[in-house]
């Protein structure tokens, strides 16, 4: 019926409305919800205008939608799209923050609650999730995607799919979801955003596609462009990806949308006009125009210099029809317009519990000397730092539809998990200490950040006198949350400096530090790591953070989370991630002492500070026994590892038992270690658990220098262990 349906409408449409399906304006103000402009409303009721972005509420998005379906000539409705990124109201916490919970159901259950908030106040589409693969903390948008790794990001692109849809748009708590930034947005040169990216395919298929290809086998509905380019030629308007690789290889069904202005801005990148460029875009296979009104403007001409064909506009056209039909708004426009789900779906109690547990699964234990972790409910804390009291840092970047002024700060989570028993006292220390240009950005967005005009002596010798009177200092250093996020690359990765200069001033008076670090992306903690005795890595942890961190600093809930992203000792190292080749001159020694001419820096060692997959627990885990059934494999074959994992410690915990994998010998150079899989136990007090992977021939496939995607015979090694730097190993051979 779907065919027939979108066929016969498209039969009466001009080609003025069909072009006008493609085209997605924004409208009001995201954050005062207010209606769109005359000039979209204007172009709706011509049905010029296939759907709309940033409205927020029920009532206005129900205006909106009145003008389309009750006006415009066809009655077509609207789509309703919306960053929700990381939670609607309920916020969760970035996500390279949900990534580090390694817990596929909670990440899965984390979109499901955004899906049903956004659902119940009108939204029914999200831009997300991003899987965009980065190895470059410089670049501000790691802290929006899931790391480095190719085989975890595609577990959580499914999760997050899977989490928005339930594999079933036709419910109205589920909306359509949209993968992006497809693709390579995450490997600009320099780390610098929106910069060139330059690849070798065989780097491509192997370590930036597969979570793209992951959502895209999830179902995913839509994809949003990079705007980057890709062998020279924008993504938006490269029609080697988006029909060749997207539609040909991976047989997407679904529409693909631009990022905003990305037609245009390919006037900027060089490749022609705003007409040239618009049918370069729909010729690569582009479908929907955000914001960049090429398609609107420009196409028939195209049509009519036959630049463009009417079949390809009926394509784009039916594509977008054919999710809206999907979506069941041809049966009820308003099936997202339930004021009374509004008032009883969205940040709710048991959502907000959901969201605060998630968070404490997703902070990461990066130090804790003589177990100074988990505090007391007892004695006086001094809580020190720009980020203490700093409810509008909590939920980071890209938290369009949070309510900043409900999250919770760290210093109302201490004094609520603390208890009576615990004295909280509170200080600044220092300002944030970001520039100018922070502050134009969070303006922009509608967040006020107030910089105190005390001088940097006063905001000190105020901390300094509630240290001393502590018999803890947490400090809660870091980056804002406009610090990472879009626009926001960094050439320096440490705490600012005013706050490291705070922090050794804590250090001096002797007391107990507890370093609590905010950050959109991985840091160079050097300096911290060597002087503080605790630091627990926060993330931004969304509207729930503070109960959550509470919750972890009193030991309610024990640190699980693992990175990752690697976290370098320099940004020298970067770009730096786990899976690297072995090259020809590899170090020969594990100290990290200088080699001359071999693969190494005379200043730096090569290894990281913190790897990937690294994190502590208050208790301790032993791997003992691993084991392979087997130490050949037939490609028809599987082989089972085992090991045995025991809570060594004080306390119950969770550990990601992680499993790596290295090609020995290959017709192409393979990495140093692959994950291939990982599994996330729960282990009381002195309890063993005996954890089961298996390996098929699938996990040892990889894109050969044709583009194949095979596995080769040879030897393997299998890694198993708490992060990726473990040495704990066995091995097999595949044998053809
Ligand atoms: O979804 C986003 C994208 O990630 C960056 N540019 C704007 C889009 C819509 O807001």
């Amino acid at each position: 019926p779907r065919t027939e349906f979108v066929a016969e409408l498209l039969s009466k449409m001009t080609l003025e409305e069909k072009i006008g399906q493609l085209n997605l304006p924004t409208s009001g103000d995201i954050t005062t919800g207010a209606a769109s402009s005359s000039n979209v409303a204007k172009n709706i009721e011509d049905g010029k205008v296939g759907g709309l972005f940033n409205i927020k509420s029920v009532q206005k998005i129900k205006e909106v939608q009145k003008i389309a379906v009750e006006i415009s000539r066809l009655k077509i409705p609207l789509l309703f799209g919306m960053d929700v990124i990381h939670g609607y109201e309920t916020t969760f916490p970035i996500p390279l923050g949900l990534s580090a919970t390694w817990d596929m159901k909670l990440i899965e259950r984390s979109a499901q609650i955004a899906a049903q908030e956004a659902s119940a106040d009108g939204i029914n589409w999200t831009f997300s999730p991003m899987v965009d693969i980065s190895r470059d903390p410089r670049w501000g948008r790691v802290s929006e995607g899931s790391g480095e790794d190719p085989f975890l990001g595609s577990e959580i692109a499914k999760a997050m799919v899977n989490g928005y849809q339930q594999n079933d748009l036709s419910k109205n708590n589920t909306i359509l979801s949209c993968v992006k930034h497809f693709a390579l947005y995450g490997a600009p040169e320099a780390g610098r955003d929106y910069n060139t990216v330059d690849m070798s395919r065989i780097k491509m298929y192997n370590d930036y596609f597969p979570p793209y290809k992951a959502a895209i086998h999830a179902g995913v509905g839509s994809v949003m462009a990079s705007f980057n380019e890709i062998d020279g030629i924008p993504a938006t308007g490269n029609k080697w990806l988006m029909t060749d690789v997207l539609r040909k290889q991976w047989g997407f069904k679904g529409f693909v949308v631009t990022d905003f202005t990305g037609i245009p801005e390919m006037i900027e990148h060089g490749m022609g006009d705003l007409q040239t460029v618009s049918a370069l875009a729909l010729n690569a296979g582009i479908e929907m125009d955000m914001v960049g009104e090429g398609f609107l403007t420009t196409l028939k001409k195209s049509v009519e210099e036959g630049k463009v064909t009417i079949e390809q506009i009926d394509n784009a056209a039916r594509l977008i029809l054919n999710a809206k039909y999907d979506l069941g708004l041809f049966q009820d426009p308003y099936k997202y317009c339930d004021e009374n789900r509004a008032k009883t779906e969205i940040f709710t109690k048991s959502h907000r519990d959901e969201a605060r547990s998630i968070a404490a699964q997703s902070l990461v234990l990066l130090k804790n000397s003589n177990q100074l972790l988990p505090l007391k409910k007892s004695g006086t804390i001094a809580l020190i730092g720009p980020l203490a009291d700093a409810k509008e840092n909590m939920a980071g970047t890209w938290s369009v539809a949070t309510n900043m002024e409900k999250s919770i700060s760290l210093l109302a989570g201490i004094q609520e998990v603390g208890g009576k028993d615990t004295k909280v006292l509170y200080a600044k220390g220092s300002n944030l200490d970001y520039d100018a240009a922070f502050e134009e950005k969070a303006t922009m967005f509608g967040k006020t950040l107030h910089r105190d005009n005390r001088t940097s002596e006063e905001l000190l010798v105020e901390a300094l006198k509630i240290a001393n009177q502590s018999d803890v200092i947490v400090a809660a250093l870091g980056e804002s949350a406009e610090m990472s996020g879009e626009s926001s690359s960094r050439t320096n990765l440490e705490i600012p400096q005013a706050q490291k200069d705070l922090l050794q001033a804590l250090l001096k008076t002797g007391k107990p530090v507890v370093l609590v670090l905010f950050t959109g992306r991985p840091l160079v903690l050097v300096q911290e790591n060597e002087t503080v005795p605790a630091i627990l890595n926060t993330w931004f942890a969304g509207s729930e953070a503070g109960s959550a961190i509470a919750d972890v600093l009193f030991g309610n809930e024990n640190p699980s989370g693992k990175l990752t992203a690697t976290f370098p000792r320099s940004v020298g190292q970067v770009p730096i991630y786990y899976n690297q080749k072995n090259t020809g001159r590899p170090l020969g020694n594990k100290e990290g002492k200088f080699e001359k001419f071999r693969s190494n820096y005379i200043d730096e060692r090569n290894e990281p500070l913190y790897p990937f997959g690294f994190g502590l627990s208050y208790t301790t885990f032993e791997y003992s026994n691993l084991k392979i059934s087997s130490d050949k494999m037939n490609y028809n074959e599987n082989v089972k590892v085992t090991v045995d994992v025991t809570n060594t410690g004080n306390y119950e915990g969770k550990e990601v038992v992680q499993l790596y994998i290295r090609d020995l010998v290959g017709s192409v150079t393979r990495p140093l270690k692959e994950l291939k899989g990982f599994q996330k136990i729960a282990l009381k007090k002195g309890e063993k658990q005996t954890v089961t992977f298996e390996i098929s021939v699938e996990e040892l496939k990889f894109y050969n220098s044709e583009l194949q995607f095979i596995a080769e015979p040879g030897s393997f090694d299998v890694f198993v262990g708490t992060n990726s730097s473990t040495d704990n190993k066995v091995s097999f051979e595949l044998i053809k």
